[in-house]
């Protein structure tokens, strides 16, 4: 049957198929070819969309505000602190308000709740611009950079190396899930992912002809992977505090050289960004100051080798946000 999205919310990976994930990646490729080649594509002219932010983002906004203006579209962006919602008018109210003046609402904060909230006042379609449980988005760009590199998805071994209960531990999980890689949870059992969720994503790979696994071993979790994922120690909204203990949970899950060498010699090393490789930033160099540790979750040797696809990943944010809003909007 066609795929049709049309007024659908993208919320989180689990509410799609997996021709329906297929579908916007294919998407995302003849966009980046129209982009790449400059044939215009101004196909949503006349409509609007408004970005709210209520954490910091580099690629994720700037990723709407292109393909939003790519697309033809009008864009309002909303920072934490330009907006009555959450203070002085709830999440409901706004939605309401939001959905008579805008064509789509991209929601960016913390709890998957209050984005669902969102979608269900606003009447228009809502995307997840990363919430503390999901990071949707980012999971379709992943995927084309698997495929684009590795030529396809089914069958791939991946490995996340770190905190596997963040945003992007449950996110990877369900994408790798749904589209039939081999995913596995690399990881101190503290940061294992919820246990519900892990077990619907065993049910979706039992469909999909991938598989989960959660293992504490470096050595064993590594071995012949085809790519080797990881993300920063400490995410958006958890306080500061938090630092010490992760670095002595995770530092024994850093991507380094020894691990690179673990997976097969043409694995691929990805990250959504940002990342803590050095101590060029100055959460870097606080931490260097503090703990003694000047590489984070990935040495800077990795993140500069030429296995690492981090920037092509990053470029498809924007080819494949395009997708969605375009399928949502068209
Ligand atoms: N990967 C990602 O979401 O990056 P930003 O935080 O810069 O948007
Ligand atoms: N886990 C990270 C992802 C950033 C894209 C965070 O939430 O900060």
């Amino acid at each position: 049957m066609a795929v049709n999205l049309r007024g659908r919310s993208f919320l989180k990976i689990l509410d799609f198929t997996p021709q329906e994930v297929r579908y916007l990646l294919d998407l995302a490729k003849n966009f980046k070819d129209m982009k790449r080649s400059g044939t215009p594509h101004r196909y949503l002219e006349g409509k609007n969309i408004v970005l709210l932010f209520e954490k910091t983002s580099t690629r994720t906004r700037c990723s709407f505000e292109v393909a939003g203006r790519d697309l033809g579209l009008g864009v309002t962006y909303l920072d934490p602190g330009s907006s009555q919602m959450g203070k002085k008018e709830s999440i409901a109210d706004t939605a309401r308000v939001l959905g008579r003046m805008f064509d789509g609402i991209e929601y960016r904060g913390f709890s998957q709740d209050l984005v669902q909230e969102l979608a269900d006042y606003s009447g228009v379609p809502v995307w997840n611009g990363l919430t503390d449980q999901f990071h949707p988005t980012q999971m379709l760009a992943d995927l084309l950079t698997i495929e684009e590199k590795l030529g396809h998805l089914k069958g791939v071994r991946f490995t996340y190396m770190g905190d596997a209960r963040n945003n992007m531990g449950n996110s990877l999980m369900v994408a790798c899930a749904k589209m039939g890689l081999h995913f596995t949870a690399c990881a101190p059992k503290e940061l294992f992912p919820e246990e519900g969720l892990v077990e619907t994503c065993r049910e979706l790979a039992a469909e999909s002809g991938g598989s989960v696994t959660l293992t504490e071993d470096v050595e064993a979790g590594t071995k012949d992977a085809d790519v080797i994922y990881t993300d920063i120690w400490v995410s958006m909204g958890e306080p500061d505090e938090v630092w010490e203990t992760r670095i002595n949970l995770l530092k024994k899950y850093q991507v380094n050289r020894a691990v690179m060498n673990n997976a097969k010699p043409e694995a691929i090393f990805m990250h959504c960004l940002p990342s803590f490789h050095d101590t060029k930033t100055t959460i870097g160099a606080d931490i260097a100051e503090k703990f003694g540790v000047t590489e984070m979750e990935v040495t800077d040797e990795v993140f500069e080798s030429k296995q690492s696809v981090v920037f092509d990943e990053a470029e498809n944010r924007m080819h494949t946000i395009k997708a969605v809003i375009y399928a949502t909007l068209c």
